[in-house]
């Protein structure tokens, strides 16, 4: 009987987590971005895409200058530090969770550290953080862009 309570509640309290991740995996930020935002945003994301692909060759082929300057590229992108006017700001704060914020910041700081060791021409090192900054792409487009990235949103 005892043991029939406590396994009753093992599973309750496993629905209870299994819920909470649910929504935290789909709780996507696009639909609440005002059509401005999002064109800033796609806009930035392609260049992003470029830079890392730019950064990628040049990095298996050693080419430190090339590395440092597309991954300063991207640090100085920052959509935070772009010029969003003041009612963009106040839209993008009402659009996205204290999360998103955090993995953007998380990203460009990232990027900072890429450049960082490309000039102290670090493979090792770069490489890193170059996996890391695609592992960060993916954790925000799986949390926050799962309902156009669908091919993530069980990540
Ligand atoms: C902090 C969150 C975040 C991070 C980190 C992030 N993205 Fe995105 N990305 C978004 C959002 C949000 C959209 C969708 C914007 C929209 O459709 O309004 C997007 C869309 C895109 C798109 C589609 C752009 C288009 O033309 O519609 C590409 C490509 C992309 N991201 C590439 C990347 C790459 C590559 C990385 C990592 C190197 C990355 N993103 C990291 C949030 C992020």
């Amino acid at each position: 009987m005892k043991l029939r309570q406590k396994v009753g509640y093992v599973g309750l309290t496993l629905a209870a987590v299994g819920l909470s991740l649910n929504t935290l995996a789909a709780d996507p930020v696009t639909p609440k971005l005002t059509d401005r935002l999002s064109q800033l945003l796609q806009q930035e994301m392609r260049s992003i895409q470029s830079a890392m692909a730019s950064i990628h060759v040049s990095m298996v082929t050693g080419e430190h200058e090339r590395v440092e300057t597309k991954a300063q590229q991207i640090h100085d992108s920052f959509i935070m530090k772009q010029a969003l006017t003041e009612q963009d700001k106040k839209d993008l704060m009402s659009a996205v969770p204290e999360g998103f914020v955090k993995l953007d910041k998380d990203f460009h700081r990232l990027a900072a550290g890429l450049a960082e060791a490309a000039k102290d021409k670090d493979t090792q090192k770069q490489y890193e953080l170059y996996n890391e900054m695609t592992g960060s792409c993916i954790a925000c487009h799986s949390r926050y862009v799962s309902d156009r990235f669908d091919g993530l949103a069980e990540q």
